[in-house]
């Protein structure tokens, strides 16, 4: 049976004692990190969330005390209390280690079975393993560590946001799916059977209501829920900073969140984030970078060769030009000797990408090898090298393709190689940039019609509001992602408040004027009184914690996540549910299909 507190107070964390604390009467209250008996002496590590004190209970102190301690076990929760004394032989290796404390009493409020998992730093025991048993993961230092790192991140933005005239306001979780292009997670109604709350994938309609409402400058930490295929960064539920400002522009919000960027930094990781941040336009990141997240931490940028390839007659080069595409190169330092399993990989890693192959071109001390050489002149492969700027040891990777292709498949080559590489070993630098100049539209091959990137309340740019019919794939949006080397932290935009523009929008997308009015009737009918300009933007939370506590992995910042399945093996969800429910909500299953068999 375990004992109760029984007016017994804690005096101190087990991780604030140092030698100003020694003949102080204290009790501490904690877990026990280890048990040794040397004859004579019981020591226990005692552990709390600010650290692990040793306690020493003797049988010349206290018998009692010490035949009680005696019995305790590793992860048993107990009470001790005594006086702090100077630790002979001192542990440097821990905060407290100068001191410890002389046990004269111990209450057990509760015994432990042996923890399936270790309680320490670093655990490199089976994800799922943890996850099930992850109050125990909880109680490791590093994690303790995370969260508590994680309430002062949201502190800092809330305390800024306050400072900056925000004020924070909750918005529902049952609601009407919002345009935000994932897979809603759906609610079934029992007062309304056969229909359906959806769970919000962002706040982005409330907001903009709360603008009509007046409230200027709204922001929220909150939950966001997307039925989609996870990532190492992404759950089905997680949680976005969102924000909304009235009266504003594209410039204005990028400001204020600078700011907060540069806020967070400094105050959490101690970090100078110089302002103003860096921004590039999405063509421009798009053809240097393949991709509109690009990690600035290191150069290895695409080169356009198209013009120093065009006389060659190589078919591969020639086709891909003919066919309106481009022939596009990176360089990679110092890998001019790659074997061929390697090279093999490669040409695989671009395939997956889409890519047709892959040429390469290697710059060696003893001369060129290459993949092209039967079909390139040793002319060829020197304007080639020449271009490229290349220097003996340089590896040229070359892919010719329609430019999306190229663009997108170098683009995850450039990272793949700086990871295989190792130029980012150690590379503890935090490169922001801004993306802006996104396209509006997209065009989607399959429906052979325009849809919005962003969502349908985006705002054109003005100076291509003109290209809107005869050139919708130009328009640019005034939309913007704020990058962190090569992640998309956040993302917002300036939104359409004008009723006509709207109309041109849905137009342009083929959403027809009643499937817009039954989708988004709420915020069109409230647009009818008088909405301000407005804009806003919202950041991955987690994603931001993964950063400032250096993991790359999301599950170490939520404190019960889902598994890569959607699965929690902590609660076992989502789980069948009683006949007598599904009955009051008018749901019968219809079989069912399991897409992740191994759970
Ligand atoms: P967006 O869809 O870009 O914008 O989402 C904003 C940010 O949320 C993070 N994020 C995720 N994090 C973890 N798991 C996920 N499944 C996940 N999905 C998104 C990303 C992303 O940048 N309403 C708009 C914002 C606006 O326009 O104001 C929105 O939700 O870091």
């Amino acid at each position: 049976m375990g004992e109760s507190l029984n007016g017994l107070k804690r005096t101190h964390m087990c991780g604030e004692f140092r030698e100003n604390n020694i003949g102080e009467k204290v009790t501490v209250m904690g877990w026990v990190q280890r048990k040794r008996n040397l004859g004579g002496l019981v020591f226990v590590d005692l552990r709390d969330r600010t650290g692990i004190l040793q306690i020493v209970f003797g049988e010349k102190i206290d018998d009692e005390a010490f035949k009680k301690s005696d019995n305790i076990k590793s992860e048993y929760c107990i009470a001790a209390s005594g006086v702090i004394v100077k630790r002979e032989s001192p542990n440097r290796g821990i905060p407290t280690g100068m001191v410890e404390l002389k046990g004269e009493f111990i209450r057990i409020f509760s015994e432990s079975e042996t923890p399936p998992i270790y309680i320490k730093e670093n655990l490199d025991t089976d994800e799922n393993i943890r996850l099930k048993y992850r109050y125990l993961d909880l109680r490791r230092p590093d994690m303790q560590r995370i969260f508590l790192l994680r309430h002062k991140t949201a502190k800092t933005i809330r305390d800024f946001l306050d400072e900056e005239g925000f004020i924070e306001i909750e918005t529902p979780m049952l609601g009407k799916s919002t345009p935000e292009g994932a897979r809603d997670y759906l609610v079934p109604s029992r007062n309304y059977n056969g229909k359906f709350y959806a769970l919000p994938q962002s706040p982005q309609l409330y907001k903009q209501l709360l603008m009509v409402s007046g409230f200027d400058k709204y922001f929220q930490i909150v939950k966001c829920f997307r039925d989609e295929d996870l990532r190492a960064n992404r759950q089905p539920e997680f949680t976005q900073v969102d924000m909304e400002l009235s009266f504003v522009e594209q410039e204005d919000v990028m400001d204020v969140n600078e700011r907060l960027i540069q806020r967070v930094f400094k105050e959490i990781a101690g970090v100078d984030v110089k302002l103003p941040i860096k921004r590039m336009p999405y063509r421009t990141v798009m053809e240097r970078y393949g991709s509109d997240k690009p990690d600035l931490r290191f150069g290895m940028e695409i080169n356009d060769i198209t013009d120093a390839v065009k006389g060659t007659g190589f078919k591969v080069f020639q086709n891909a030009i003919e066919k309106g595409g481009s022939v596009r190169a990176i360089k990679v330092q110092n890998s001019a000797s790659m074997s061929r399993r390697q090279i093999d990989k490669l040409v695989q890693f671009v395939k997956d990408y889409g890519a047709g192959g892959l040429v390469w071109i290697e710059y060696r001390e003893d001369g060129v090898r290459s993949s092209a050489s039967k079909f390139l002149t040793e002319d060829d492969t020197k304007k080639i090298l020449k271009k490229m700027e290349a220097v003996p040891g340089d590896l040229i990777l070359i892919i010719a393709d329609k430019n999306k292709i190229a663009l997108e498949s170098l683009g995850a080559l450039r990272v793949h190689m700086a990871q295989e590489t190792g130029i980012l070993k150690d590379n503890n630098e935090f490169k922001f940039v801004w993306v802006t100049e996104f396209p509006l539209l997209s065009y989607n091959e399959d429906e052979k019609r325009y849809q919005a990137e962003h969502h349908p309340f985006t705002m054109p740019m003005d100076e291509d509001i003109k290209y809107l019919d005869s050139d919708p794939g130009r328009v640019r949006a005034k939309a913007y992602d704020i990058v962190l080397n090569g992640e998309e932290l956040g993302g917002g935009s300036i939104r359409i408040h004008d009723t006509k523009l709207q109309e041109k929008m849905f137009q342009v997308i083929g959403i027809k004027q009643e499937e817009a009015w039954e989708k988004f009737g709420y915020l069109l009918n409230a647009f009818k009184f008088g909405p301000p300009p407005h804009g806003g933007l919202a950041y991955g939370f987690d994603r931001m914690v993964m950063f400032l506590a250096n993991t790359d992995n999301i599950k170490d910042v939520i404190a019960f996540p889902k598994n890569q399945n959607a699965f929690c093996p902590l609660t076992e969800a989502p789980n069948v549910v009683d006949k007598a429910q599904l009955d009051e909500l008018g749901i019968s299953i219809n079989g069912s299909k399991n897409l992740n068999k191994d759970d």
